[in-house]
């Protein structure tokens, strides 16, 4: 059956509360359009878990740091629209600008520590948007359970965080990231990649990996994991941003390594920025 295209907050709400009011577990994934298999893994489980999905799709103006990434960000609804229909997804939520910030947001959420560093420190201001949009969409939806992406796991312990501290009743899952079979990390922004920046970009996660290689076999000073990374990408085809080692909750950096870490690293290709990260721990925690 074909997703329902819904655009306006109150009949998102109207169709909604019919489901809950008929004992119906919702499940949630919010995206920001031009889905991919990453997506699609969210959406499958979402359908196996719970008896009726939400797919939002929403490109949030407030969680760009540049206004070029904001207009080149791909856009392809017909074609979200078909795999969420070929998914089963029941509501595909999908609103305008005007729709969701009828007025510029006075009050915003503010992510404090948990943006100071990895993306949080090269993208002013992105986390804060994310928390804003993600809390509306909450609030909107009302699920039992939201899905995440864990390549995305800054914003996961950031959507973990909200919940916790305005007392959101909705369980958070957070989703093993999906790789191409070289490695590269699912994302809507490898659509903008050029042949031989594809071919670069795999070196991002190779990179992780042989920092968490370092990290299993004994290596417990972060600087040194970090070098291993730094090393790993050979200047030229493509450009490091970051790479930090941080305690998973708080996003803070630490400096040795004596429990479950994750490497976290920013990359540039051309004019696209590819994250990705790995999670590790020290050799006596396996
Ligand atoms: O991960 C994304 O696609 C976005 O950051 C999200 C969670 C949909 C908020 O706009």
């Amino acid at each position: 059956m074909a997703a329902a295209l819904i655009e306006s907050v109150a009949h998102l709400r109207d169709q909604l509360q019919r489901m809950r009011q008929s004992g119906t577990h919702i499940g949630f994934v919010p995206t920001m359009g031009a889905l991919h298999a990453g997506h699609a893994t969210l959406i499958e489980r979402a359908r196996r878990e719970c008896g009726a999905v939400v797919v939002s799709i929403f490109v949030n103006p407030l969680q760009f740091d540049r206004r070029d990434d904001l207009e080149r960000y791909p856009r392809a609804l017909a074609a979200d629209l078909s795999l969420c229909s070929s998914l089963g997804v029941d509501v595909v939520f999908a609103p305008s600008s005007a729709e969701m910030y009828p007025q510029p947001p006075v009050c915003t959420v503010d992510p404090g520590r948990l943006a100071e560093h990895c993306c949080g420190r090269y993208r002013p201001g992105h986390f804060g948007g994310v928390a804003t949009i993600v809390l509306k969409l909450f609030e909107m939806v009302q699920p039992g359970t939201a899905y995440f992406g864990e390549k995305d796991a800054q914003q996961l312990a950031v959507v973990r965080c909200l919940v916790r501290d305005f007392n959101v009743p909705v369980r958070i899952v957070g989703v093993p990231t999906v790789r191409e079979s070289d490695g590269l990390a699912l994302s809507s922004r490898n659509q903008r990649l050029t042949a031989a920046e594809r071919a670069a970009a795999p070196a991002l996660y190779g990179a992780l990996t042989t920092a968490r290689e370092a990290v299993a076999t004994g290596v417990v000073d972060a600087e040194e994991v970090r070098q291993h990374v730094t090393a790993a990408i050979a200047p030229g085809s493509a450009r490091l941003e970051y790479v930090e080692v941080v305690e998973p909750a708080t996003f803070q950096p630490v400096a040795r390594i004596d429990t479950t870490v994750i490497i976290a690293a920013a990359m540039w290709v051309g004019n696209t920025r590819l994250i990705d990260n790995v999670s590790c721990e020290p050799p006596r925690q396996r």
